[in-house]
C-alpha cells in the first residue's frame, strides 16, 4: 500500500520520533538515519574535496515538510533551511491542497542552453548560416565530449544563431541546446561550448571570447498547479485576498521581488537539502520572471467559476540527481532517497510545487492574518523550549505568551513553573 505524507503533530515530536516516521516512509537504513542525526554528517576529507581552502562547515537545520501530494504520489520533503515558520508553511499548504487531489506537475526535457560568443566577424549574418548549415558537425563534436551522456539518449540535440549589435561591435552567439537527463548539466555543457569553439572559429572567421551555459534555462521549465476549495483556504473573502496580493505583485516590482522570494524559500530550501546550485536556481527564476521587460510573479492566483481559488507556477528548473554535490554529499543522497523521486525531471516538478505551496501559505497569511502571528508563534514555542519545556507543555506555554503579547525567556520560566507545577501538581 502506498504510503501517506499527512501527519497531524509531527511538530509536537521529538527528533528520534519524527526519525522513525520518515526511515518507515522512505526506507532510509539505520546507517542513514544516524548520518543524519550528525551534525554537518559531511567530513572534512569530502569537504576538502568540494571546494578550496576549507576551514570547517556552516550547518543549517533539515526539516521536513508533510503533506504533499503530487501528481497523485505523496512525498516527504527534505527542505535545509535557516528561516522559521518556512517549513511549517509549506505542510500547511499542502494539507490545504489534499482535499481537491493535491499538486499536478508537469516539465519539458532537461534541456540546458550553452552559448558560444563569436566577435570581429565581417559579415555577421552570413556567418550565421554558415553555422546552422553545419549543425550537424557542431552537434557530433560536442557529443564526442559525453558519449555516456549521449549512450543515455541525452547529448547536444540543436543549435541556434542570434546576431547581436553591441557598443563593441556585433557579435554572433551560437546557442547549444544539450538534453542533461538527470544531471544538472553545467559541466558537460561547458565543456561541450568549449570543444566546439574552434570549429566555430574557423567557420565564421571571428573570434570566440565565451563558451557558457545561460542560467536563464527557458528550454528546461517546471509547471505545477493547484486548485483549493474556498473552505478549505478561509472562505471566499481569503481567496480574494489572495488573488489582490498576486495582482498586487503582478503590478508593482516592489512587492513582486518579495512574492518571488517567498517562493524560492520552498524552491531554494530542496535545492540546498539535494545539493543542487541555488545561485544557478535563483538567477535562471528572476531573470525568467524579467523576461517580458516587466519583473512578473512567478505564480499566477485565480478565482475560478465556483468561487475557489486556483494557482499555477512556471519556472526554468536546472537541478540534477546525480553528479556534483548531489552525489558527493551524503545528506544529500539522504535527501534524494527521502524525496525517493526517479529522475531530475521529477525533482523539478516537486520542487514547482513546493514553491507554489510557500507562495499559497505566505498570500494567505499575509491576506488573512498577517504573517507575524505565525511567525510568533513558533518564536514562542522555541523560547519555551528554551525555558525547559517539552510537548504539550511546551504549546500551552507559547500559546499564553502569545496571548499576553509577552514573548520572552523569563516570561517563559514563569509559566513553566506555573504550568508545569500544575501539570505534575
Ligand atoms: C518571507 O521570507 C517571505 C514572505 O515575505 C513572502 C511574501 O511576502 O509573499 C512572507
Amino acid at each position: 500500500m502506498p504510503k501517506s505524507s499527512e501527519c497531524h503533530g509531527f511538530y509536537k515530536l521529538d527528533i528520534g520520533e519524527r526519525l522513525r516516521f520518515v526511515k518507515e516512509f522512505s526506507d532510509l537504513t539505520d546507517e542513514e538515519v544516524n548520518l543524519l542525526r550528525k551534525e554537518g554528517g559531511l567530513g572534512l576529507d569530502r569537504a576538502e574535496r568540494m571546494i578550496e581552502n576549507v576551514v570547517g562547515f556552516m550547518p543549517i537545520p533539515l526539516g521536513i515538510a508533510l503533506n504533499f501530494l503530487i501528481n497523485k504520489r505523496d512525498y516527504l520533503i527534505p527542505m535545509a533551511i535557516e528561516e522559521p515558520s518556512v517549513v511549517a508553511a509549506a505542510s500547511n499548504a499542502a494539507r490545504m491542497a489534499r482535499p481537491s487531489g493535491g499538486f499536478l506537475a508537469c516539465s519539458t526535457e532537461p534541456i540546458m542552453i550553452a552559448q558560444i560568443q563569436a566577435v570581429g566577424i565581417k559579415d555577421p549574418n552570413s556567418a550565421k548560416v554558415s553555422v546552422l548549415s553545419s549543425k550537424e558537425e557542431i552537434l557530433k563534436l560536442a557529443n564526442e565530449q559525453d558519449p555516456v551522456l549521449t549512450s543515455l539518449g541525452g547529448g547536444a540535440k540543436d543549435i541556434e544563431c542570434k546576431v547581436l549589435g553591441t557598443p563593441v561591435g556585433k557579435m554572433l552567439v551560437t546557442e547549444l541546446h544539450v538534453d542533461c537527463k538527470d544531471a544538472m548539466g553545467a559541466n558537460t555543457v561547458n565543456t561541450m561550448a568549449e570543444a566546439v569553439a574552434p570549429l566555430i572559429e574557423r567557420m565564421t572567421g571571428g573570434r570566440v571570447y565565451l563558451r557558457i551555459l545561460s542560467n536563464l534555462a527557458t528550454k528546461r521549465l517546471a509547471r505545477a498547479k493547484v486548485t483549493i476549495a474556498k473552505e478549505d483556504v478561509g472562505g471566499e473573502e481569503v481567496v480574494d485576498g489572495i488573488v489582490s496580493a498576486y495582482e498586487f505583485a503582478a503590478a508593482d516590482p516592489y512587492r513582486c521581488a518579495t512574492h518571488n522570494k517567498g517562493i524560492m524559500n520552498g524552491i531554494i530550501a530542496v535545492a540546498i537539502a539535494t545539493g543542487n546550485d541555488t545561485r544557478a536556481l535563483e538567477a535562471g527564476a528572476h531573470a525568467y520572471a524579467a523576461r517580458s521587460g516587466h519583473y512578473s510573479p512567478l505564480t499566477v492566483w485565480e478565482k475560478n467559476s465556483e468561487g475557489d481559488l486556483s494557482g499555477s507556477i512556471e519556472l526554468p528548473m536546472a537541478v540534477g540527481i546525480v553528479g556534483g554535490a548531489t552525489h558527493v554529499h551524503p545528506i544529500a543522497r539522504i535527501a534524494l532517497k527521502i524525496l525517493g523521486v526517479r529522475s531530475a525531471r521529477e525533482l523539478g516538478e516537486v520542487m514547482a510545487a513546493v514553491g507554489l505551496a510557500q507562495n499559497l501559505a505566505a498570500l494567505r497569511a499575509l491576506a488573512a492574518e498577517g504573517i507575524q502571528r505565525g511567525h510568533m508563534a513558533l518564536h514562542a514555542r522555541n523560547i519555551a523550549v528554551m525555558a525547559g519545556a517539552t510537548g504539550d507543555l511546551a504549546d500551552k506555554i507559547a500559546e499564553r505568551m502569545v496571548s499576553e503579547r509577552k514573548i520572552r525567556l523569563d516570561r517563559a520560566k514563569e509559566l513553566l513553573m506555573e504550568l508545569g507545577g500544575q501539570q505534575t501538581g
